[in-house]
């Protein structure tokens, strides 16, 4: 499934260089002022099959059938003039359409040109999802506090943080993805340059999935398949997308997004058997089903006891994060497995998954769901959460920018 439903949005020349324009009006740095004197060339490498567009109702990159590699990145906004945002807003937008189109940036100046590592590559899917953080919205900075959601609070803490800061939050938040992952990294270039003197990146999380067949679904750093159980948007979208009637009509088609970056202590799950792993979890290693029953999409039977009591144990982590357990409430889960290298203070390696959820109310599904976890999850024994971000991704636009909503309610 695709995020956007219409066409690949073509940026008229005209329409890229008002927009380009507007942001170098905005800044008063000759780096982002020089885009007022790019060009665009079609590049013609993207095969239709290798383009989610950009336009749409929603924004892609939210049911957008998940890509293999992912960059995400928080920054933090240079300026308290909401024209200038504007004028970002805008700007990015214009760029992510031409970036996920496949086509690329070619400067007059050549020593300013696009920085072309993504020359002669496909987009291979590449999605570019734009969201505001609560700190956009704070009092007294940028005038938008009437506007401030009210899904849009701060996350509370969690019985398993271990949060550190500069792996946190952010005003802006873009989640890019992409089955390439130069690809990836070219839209986050291309992005920070086009921000330079409005905003900085703050942090910034790869990810990958496994190269599987498309339709098997991929298995987490622990040897589980995870994202069986499932949000469907088709089915449950009043849980997913925010409504007019929520309280911030500019939100109506948008989404919340919970970013948690969660390593998992690899060590000790490999000492773990596999049958103290699937009991954690309550399902098969091998083939994903749950316990007691005998495929993967088999409904979880919560009710079902054996000799030793439930069949799937009161405290595994598919129990207590199930709709069951919780309210009726669901997530989309969208997250990426990564690894960041050694941590010297342990000797062990850096790696878990960025986990990735959307909804239509942190406060409802994942803060609720997450709750629940904190306190009883066998799995959280494994787990250390040590990144967290919320952002607000506005609906999408069908020909104008991300984040139009925002300022069409002013
Ligand atoms: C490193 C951290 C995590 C790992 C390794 C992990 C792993 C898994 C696995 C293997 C499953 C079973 C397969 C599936 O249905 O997708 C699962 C299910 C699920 N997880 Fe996690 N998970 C993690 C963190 C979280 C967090 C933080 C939340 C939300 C607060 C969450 C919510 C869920 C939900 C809602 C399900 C589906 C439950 C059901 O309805 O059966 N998970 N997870």
């Amino acid at each position: 499934m695709t995020g956007g439903d219409t066409e690949p949005g073509a940026l008229s020349r005209r329409g890229l260089l008002t927009a380009v324009g507007a942001l170098a009006t905005a800044t008063a740095t000759g780096c982002a002022g020089s885009r007022a004197a790019a060009s665009r060339t079609p590049a013609a490498r993207a095969r239709p099959s290798a383009v989610v567009p950009f336009h749409g109702r929603w924004q892609a990159g939210v049911t957008t059938t998940q890509q293999r590699h992912l960059r995400f990145a928080a920054f933090d906004l240079a300026t308290e003039d909401p024209v200038q945002l504007q004028a970002l807003l805008r700007a990015w937008s214009d760029l992510a359409s031409v970036l996920t189109a496949g086509r690329t940036f070619t400067d007059a100046d050549p020593a300013k040109s696009d920085s072309a590592e993504a020359d002669g590559l496909s987009p291979a899917r590449l999605t570019i999802t734009f969201g505001l953080g609560p700190s956009l919205f704070a009092p007294g900075r940028l005038g938008l506090e009437d506007r401030r959601p009210a899904a849009l609070a701060p996350l509370p803490s969690f019985a398993a943080d271990a949060l550190q800061e500069r792996r946190c939050d952010g005003d802006l938040g873009v989640q890019i993805c992409s089955d390439d992952s130069q690809v990836a990294f070219h839209a986050f270039h291309a992005l920070t340059n086009a921000a330079r003197g409005l905003a900085e990146p703050r942090w910034l999380q790869s990810g990958f999935l496994g190269n599987g067949d498309g339709a098997s679904t991929h298995r987490n750093l622990l040897g589980f398949k995870d994202g069986t159980r499932n949000l469907d948007a088709a089915k449950a979208g009043g849980q997913l997308w925010a409504q007019a009637g929520d309280g911030a009509p500019w939100m109506a088609g948008g989404t919340y997004l919970v970013a948690r970056r969660i390593r998992t202590v690899l060590d000790v799950w490999d000492a773990t058997s596999v049958s103290g792993q699937e009991a954690a979890i309550g399902r098969r290693k091998r083939t994903g089903a749950p316990l007691g029953g005998h495929a993967e999409h088999d409904t979880p039977d919560l009710a079902a006891v054996g000799a030793g009591g439930h069949v799937i144990p009161g405290d595994a982590h598919i129990r207590l994060a199930a709709p069951e357990s919780n309210g009726g409430a669901q997530i989309l889960r969208r997250g990426y497995n990564f690894d960041d290298g050694i941590d010297h203070t342990t000797a062990q390696v850096d790696a878990g998954l960025f986990f990735i959820c959307f909804q239509r109310d942190p406060r409802t599904q994942f803060t609720r769901i997450q709750r629940r976890l904190g306190t009883d999850d066998a799995l959280s024994q494994h787990l250390i959460h040590t990144g967290s971000a919320l952002f607000a991704c506005p609906p999408g636009t069908r020909r104008g920018y991300v984040g139009e909503t925002l300022f069409d309610a002013a």
